[in-house]
């Protein structure tokens, strides 16, 4: 409720004036169409929503209901319908398009033009379109880099010895251009696939699936528990889980506490309550401990590198 307040605070002003500035210019483009000029005031309209991994993925659902026939999955608008369209679609995935601000996605996506039909009256939400922003996003190229400013070289007068001094001036980046928002939108994607990976895990551990626990871990995954060896490698993760589970059964619940990926590699500090049960005496337990967990990406799939747990 409180979101929402804030949220139309800041948007119902720029809609005002984005109404009143919704003629459309045309310049003549070299290719014949012309370029899609958004007015200024819509451009510089701030994304009120942020990136989160629940935001993206609702937008992911969004833009795969509306969007993907056309524009594709990718976003390089190889949609199925694209083909009979008489307009090219576009390909979010270049520096071109990812180069615009969140403020000309969301106009064009709201306004349409030509071939491109108006969310308007389709999507009358405005949050759930900035969420489509968002995802948009996430189809920049992983590799691209930010492109640094480089540092200029002045001149500077030195009047008590006057002599004229050059001085590396270093540019001022903008805090957050939009391939920095490109790859938050990459992160909270991520984010939500080793969220999800945990969530299974959990559940493993909580209905005693032994049979599934190895293949959480990559082939030499590694696994530190409390009081006992380190066990080595999958396989042999999977069979100390089938032993610890003929004895014990257990509950629980994770809370990630922090999470961060660096490359292929994520880092994830998370803590777990719940309860054990001995299975032969029927005792049972609070059970609570600390999870340090290394994942490496493998084929585009998350899995437990190294854990260790007290
Ligand atoms: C029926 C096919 C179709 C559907 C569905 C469609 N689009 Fe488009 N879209 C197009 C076409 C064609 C263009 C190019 C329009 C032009 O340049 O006049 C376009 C252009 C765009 C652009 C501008 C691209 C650029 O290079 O700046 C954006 C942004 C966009 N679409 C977003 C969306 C989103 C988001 C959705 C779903 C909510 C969507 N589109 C659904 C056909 C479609």
């Amino acid at each position: 409720m409180k979101s929402k307040i804030v949220f139309s605070a800041l948007v119902l002003p720029s809609f005002i004036l984005l109404l009143g500035f919704s003629y459309s210019v045309s310049i003549n483009h070299p290719s014949g169409i012309s370029e899609w000029v958004v007015p200024e005031s819509a451009k510089s309209v701030k994304n009120p929503s942020k990136a989160t991994a629940e935001n993206v993925k609702s937008g992911k659902l969004l833009y795969d209901k509306h969007c993907k026939s056309c524009h594709g999955g990718g976003g390089k608008g190889d949609g199925t319908k694209a083909k009979s369209l008489n307009t090219s679609c576009g390909d979010f995935t270049t520096k071109v398009f990812q180069g615009q601000t969140d403020g000309s996605i969301f106009y064009k996506t709201r306004e349409g033009r030509t071939d491109m039909p108006s969310f308007k009256k389709k999507i009358p939400e405005v949050e759930e379109l900035w969420s489509i922003v968002n995802y948009m996003r996430s189809f920049a190229p992983v590799t691209s880099k930010v492109e640094e400013p480089k540092p200029k070289v002045v001149e500077k007068k030195d009047t008590s010895k006057n002599e004229v001094k050059k001085v590396v001036v270093k540019p001022v980046t903008e805090k957050k251009d939009s391939a920095t928002a490109a790859r938050d939108s990459i992160l909270a994607r991520e984010r939500s696939k080793i969220e999800m990976l945990l969530k299974q895990y959990e559940n493993a551990l909580n209905t005693s699936d032994t049979l599934i626990i190895g293949a959480f871990y990559t082939v030499n995954g590694i696994y530190i528990p409390l009081h006992a060896p380190t066990v080595v490698g999958a396989d042999s993760i999977q069979a100390y889980f089938r032993k610890f589970f003929r004895g014990i059964k257990i509950t629980t619940k994770f809370s990630i506490d922090e999470l961060e990926q660096i490359g292929d590699l994520a880092l994830v500090r998370a803590t777990s309550k719940g309860s054990l049960t001995t299975l032969g005496s029927s005792v049972t337990i609070a059970d609570a401990n600390r999870h340090l967990i290394f994942l490496k990406k493998i084929k585009e799939e998350w899995k437990i590198y190294r854990y260790m747990s007290n």
